[in-house]
């Protein structure tokens, strides 16, 4: 008697496991889950594809392309040479005359309209703070942008390497320059390429004086 009624509880609970596997498998048989095409979210498809921001990618750079990295390893002589776009209206020797603009001897680390002799603009002359290498990297990339309503009809200088260059050697046309940012990266190139810029950089410096 005992062990047929083990026998019937054991013959339930196998009934049991296979109806949950029959009706399983009856189950998969009528349902096909179907694999999206498209992501529900809207937002996920750009997200799959690697854009984060799709509808924010700029035509355009922004803003300049930094020139930090590039100021140790100027060559002095080109930066000359490219201030001779700056020269119709700017002198950079010690004592020399303002122009149409202002003399601009010692004006990297100086401040904004160092000149008291010259008749600024209201913006620049307003402006406040100094003319560090990044101010001076924006102001030449684009000086109406820089500084609204500025008297420097200038349009530009569009390429880093020109912005760099003048920019060391206008450095180099004061009596205090600035150290030059000196990127670990490119230490050991720096050996060699300042052996005579910077030569230039003194004996320019010394005749000024
Ligand atoms: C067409 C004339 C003109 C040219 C070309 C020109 N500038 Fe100027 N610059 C000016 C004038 C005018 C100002 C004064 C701007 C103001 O008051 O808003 C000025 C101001 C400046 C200042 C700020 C001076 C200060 O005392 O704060 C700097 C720096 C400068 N120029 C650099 C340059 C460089 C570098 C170039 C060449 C790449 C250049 N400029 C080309 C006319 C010119």
């Amino acid at each position: 008697m005992k062990t047929m009624e083990i026998n019937k509880i054991v013959a339930g609970v196998i009934c049991a496991v296979l109806l949950v596997i029959a009706v399983g498998k009856i189950g998969s048989m009528l349902v096909h889950p179907e694999e999206l095409e498209n992501p529900v979210y809207p937002f996920s498809e750009d997200i799959m594809a690697g854009n984060a921001e799709p509808a924010a990618a700029p035509a355009e750079p922004a803003g300049p392309e930094p020139i930090l990295a590039m100021l140790a390893s100027v060559d002095l002589a080109a930066g000359e040479k490219v201030f001779k776009k700056c020269a119709s209206c700017h002198d950079a020797e010690k004592g020399g005359p303002n122009k149409t603009g202002p003399n601009l001897y010692g004006i990297v680390g100086n401040h904004f309209a160092h000149k008291d002799d010259f008749s600024y603009s209201s913006g620049m002359a307003e402006h406040g703070g100094s003319w560090g290498f990044e101010e001076l990297n924006h102001f030449l990339y684009k000086p109406r942008d820089y500084i609204d309503g500025t008297k420097m009809s200038f349009g530009g200088l569009k390429k880093a390497s020109d912005r760099a260059a003048v920019i060391a050697w206008l450095n180099s046309k004061s009596d205090t320059p600035l150290a030059l940012p000196d990127p670990a990266a490119t230490a050991t190139e720096n050996a060699e390429v300042p052996a005579d810029g910077s030569d230039t950089a003194e004996g320019d410096e010394a005749t000024a004086q």
